[in-house]
């Protein structure tokens, strides 16, 4: 019989393994990130020693059940990411673009649970930093007589021990990637390192009952460095979004064991840290110019919340032999297929035209509910005509150019309404009786008719 390989090669982008070491990893298409591991680690505990197993007793689905006391931050927005405060025993990790101010908020969780009254006990561990650093950065946010305790260490070995000695509310491990544990034969931050690491440090939380945030770098892929295996492994995934030149950040909650996801907290990242934002709409509106061709209002919805963003549109005449197609913060491959529907079904040309598409602020948007305003941005730019000031747009296009109805329109309507939008463009399927708001609607059924008005 063939012998059982004891290596196996793994992606540190995607976490794809492979039985042989290949250039290119076929799940995620990186190359030369493929890590040798060794089969026996994979998502065992190294510290257990060998025990017999003993027999699971099944019981009813309808039994008591504990419930959780929610940890509450402080921070209203991080509290209504995670879904109503954070959750005893749960680990949560944080992910973002290095700079992007993860440390930063992180240390004004821990400053803001610390201060609490009773002072839970709370634990910064930094990896990444000296001492001197993170103290220098809480005088700067003014946390600097906040019981916080701080520790730098990159051994985990160490940092279980100490733990099981104390009773940690919250522990914060900054980063992840920094972590070592030396029955591990690899480097820091390897595939093996990173899940090892972490799997020893999420089982201490469930067993002491902690809130455990692991710090992940995003790599320049989007995925977290070492790897996606991660984001299986905790509760909660919350994303730490945002443009470097701008100063508003967005923290995203993309898993949540214990609580609605898509849901988003707005910060600005001040001289003196990250400050929640009250109202979103009014900021992302804030630096919008009136009467200009290809700017139009998009209403629409991150979680549970309205958030109206300005998208703007700019086609001009094209130099290049194949017209440049440019995005930023929404799908490249949906603008594609709202300028065929244009073509095909309005009868217009963008052959000769780059086209260049923003969504203002820094913000990315997801939701097909954006179509609509997309397309009525390229159609004002390319007609060089400004749409009306006070209007908001959403609704979905299909291929055929129908337009489709979308979730929760009474709340955006309303939302627009509170900053002093009258008209609104909705889909026809947008029903009158749900209509709470003054606004004048038109509803369009499709993208011709939509056209024809405008024109
Ligand atoms: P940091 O939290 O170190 O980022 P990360 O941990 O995600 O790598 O944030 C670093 C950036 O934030 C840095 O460029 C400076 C900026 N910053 C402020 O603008 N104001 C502040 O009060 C602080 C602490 C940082
Ligand atoms: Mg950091």
């Amino acid at each position: 019989m063939a012998k059982k390989p004891s290596v196996q090669y793994v992606c540190r982008e995607c976490g794809a393994s492979y039985p042989k070491w290949q250039g290119k990893c076929d799940a995620c298409g990186q190359w030369n990130t493929l890590e040798e591991e060794k089969i026996e680690q994979a998502g065992f505990s190294i510290l257990n020693t060998k025990k017999k197993g003993s027999m699971i007793e099944f019981v009813s689905l309808n039994g008591t059940t504990q419930t959780y006391e929610r940890l509450k931050t402080g921070i209203k927005e991080i509290d209504r990411v995670s879904g109503g405060g954070l959750v005893p025993g749960s680990a949560i990790l944080v992910g973002g673009d290095p700079g992007i101010g993860k440390s930063t908020l992180l240390l004004q969780i821990a400053a803001g649970i610390a201060s609490k009254q009773g002072n839970p006990e709370c634990f910064y561990i930094s990896g990444e930093e000296a001492l001197d650093q993170v103290r220098i950065r809480a005088q700067r946010l003014g946390v600097a007589e906040s019981p916080v305790k701080l520790a730098s260490t990159t051994e985990v070995k160490d940092i279980i021990a100490t733990l099981e000695k104390n009773k940690p509310s919250v522990v914060i491990i900054d980063s992840i990637q920094t972590m070592y544990l030396e029955d591990v034969e690899s480097t820091p931050g390897s595939v093996s390192q990173v899940r090892a690491c972490a799997y020893e440090l999420i089982k201490l939380a469930k067993k002491k009952g902690f809130v455990l945030f692991l710090v992940g770098h995003v790599t320049k892929q989007g995925a977290i460095a070492g790897p996606r295996i991660l984001e299986h492994m905790v509760d909660t995934v919350l994303y730490f979004e945002g443009e470097r030149g701008h100063h508003f950040r967005i923290l995203r909650a993309v898993k949540n064991r214990y609580g609605a996801t898509d849901e988003i907290g707005v910060f600005e990242m001040q001289d003196k840290g990250l400050v929640e934002v009250e109202n979103p709409s009014a900021l992302f509106l804030a630096e919008r110019q009136g009467n200009v061709s290809g700017s139009c209002v998009f209403a629409g919805i991150e979680g549970s919340r309205p958030l109206l963003v300005e998208i703007q549109a700019l086609v001009s005449q094209s130099g290049y032999a194949a017209p440049k197609r440019a995005v930023v913060g929404w799908d490249s491959n949906r603008l594609s297929m709202i300028l065929a529907v244009l073509e095909a079904r309005c009868g217009y040309n963008f052959s000769g035209q780059d086209v260049y598409l923003n969504v203002a602020g820094g913000l990315k948007i997801s939701e097909p509910a954006a179509d609509l305003a997309v397309a009525m941005a390229v159609i004002s730019s390319l007609s060089n005509k400004p749409l009306p000031s006070d209007m908001v747009i959403f609704g979905e296009i299909g291929l055929s150019g129908e337009i489709r109805a979308v979730t929760q329109p009474s709340l955006r309507l309303k939302e627009a309404a509170k900053l002093g939008f009258t008209n609104a463009i909705v889909p026809t399927s947008f029903k009158k009786e749900t209509k709470q708001t003054d606004m004048s609607c038109y509803e369009i059924g499709n993208v011709h008719r939509l056209i024809n008005w405008f024109n």
